[in-house]
């Protein structure tokens, strides 16, 4: 049976590392990292998520604002407001909560985001980075995702390795971070044909797609690393993209959901925001 790696555990140790450090950076420069939280509208799970990013800030030290917008802000608005946060010295790190209302462009407001203030790693720039493996801000979760293979000490140089999901925010960045690793990646998506195949070659299985359950165990080769990045509710319960009970009879290491990415990717965000902070402050 497979160990199981712990996001929670982990991301505990990552937090109090991150508290560590903003003591440090409080008795250095007289000031904390200040990360400013955008949410327009009133989604529910938006919601969570944003009050969940600002507890772990302000537990780890760190000074967190959030300011909620009303669904009806137009573009010119929240462009506005994001160039102020921009030109503020008090600021660190800028992250609007996603998706936006369908009146404004995403895309307008990721590129108006001051690069260094860019703790989502969203920015064009950001993103050109992890694909010329360049030094840059990471997006969280694949910066968890990587953190996770990293504590299990297995070498991913040479291994075969599969991601499941093109997406921007996981598949594309963590597919870029393991070939930076030297593992042989391949990218497999909703119009694969031969997903079993190439999922019974891999040493490494990262499942980002959004399908309950759809990573079988008789998809996983003996002793693979599975990472689960899904998080889908299937009767009530939330489950990831992989069948966690039957997967973790073949696989080395696994990830549970939850307990798993997801926390992970809240550890990943605050060390970004200490990245943003010593970014500005040591300019
Ligand atoms: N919506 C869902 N996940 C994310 C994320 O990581 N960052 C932002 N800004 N919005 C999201």
């Amino acid at each position: 049976m497979g160990q199981i790696i712990s996001g929670k555990e982990l991301s505990k140790e990552i937090r109090a590392q991150v508290k560590e450090r903003v003591t440090a950076l409080k008795e250095q420069y007289q000031k904390v990292p200040h990360l400013v939280v955008i949410l327009v509208g009133e989604d529910p799970a938006s919601l969570s998520y944003v009050t969940a990013k600002e507890r772990a800030c302000l537990k780890a030290g760190m000074k967190s604002t959030l300011m909620r917008k009303e669904e009806t802000i137009t573009e010119e608005e929240l462009l506005a407001l994001i160039t102020q946060l921009n030109n503020d010295q008090d600021v660190h790190g800028v992250l609007v909560q996603l998706p936006l209302p369908k009146h404004i462009d995403e895309n307008k407001v990721i590129n108006a985001i001051q690069k260094e203030k860019d703790v989502d790693g969203f920015h064009p720039l950001n993103v050109a980075a992890v694909h010329l493996g360049e030094k840059g801000i990471l997006p969280a979760t694949p910066k968890g995702i990587m953190t996770m293979l990293n504590s299990t000490g297995i070498e991913l140089k040479g291994k075969s390795a599969l991601v499941i999901g093109r997406s921007n925010i996981v598949g594309k960045p963590v597919a870029m971070l393991l070939l930076k690793e030297h593992a042989t990646v391949t990218i497999a998506h909703s119009r694969t044909t031969n997903l079993k195949e190439l999922a019974l070659n891999a040493d490494v299985l990262v499942a980002a797609v959004g399908r309950a359950h759809m990573v079988t165990a008789d998809m996983i080769k003996d002793g693979a690393v599975v990472i689960d990045v899904g998080v889908n509710r299937l009767d009530d319960k939330l489950v990831g993209d992989v069948d966690f009970d039957g997967a973790k009879e073949k696989a080395s290491f696994i990830t549970p959901v939850p307990g798993g990415v997801g926390p992970m990717t809240i550890a990943s965000l605050l060390e970004n925001t200490i990245e943003c902070f010593l970014m500005l402050e040591s300019k």
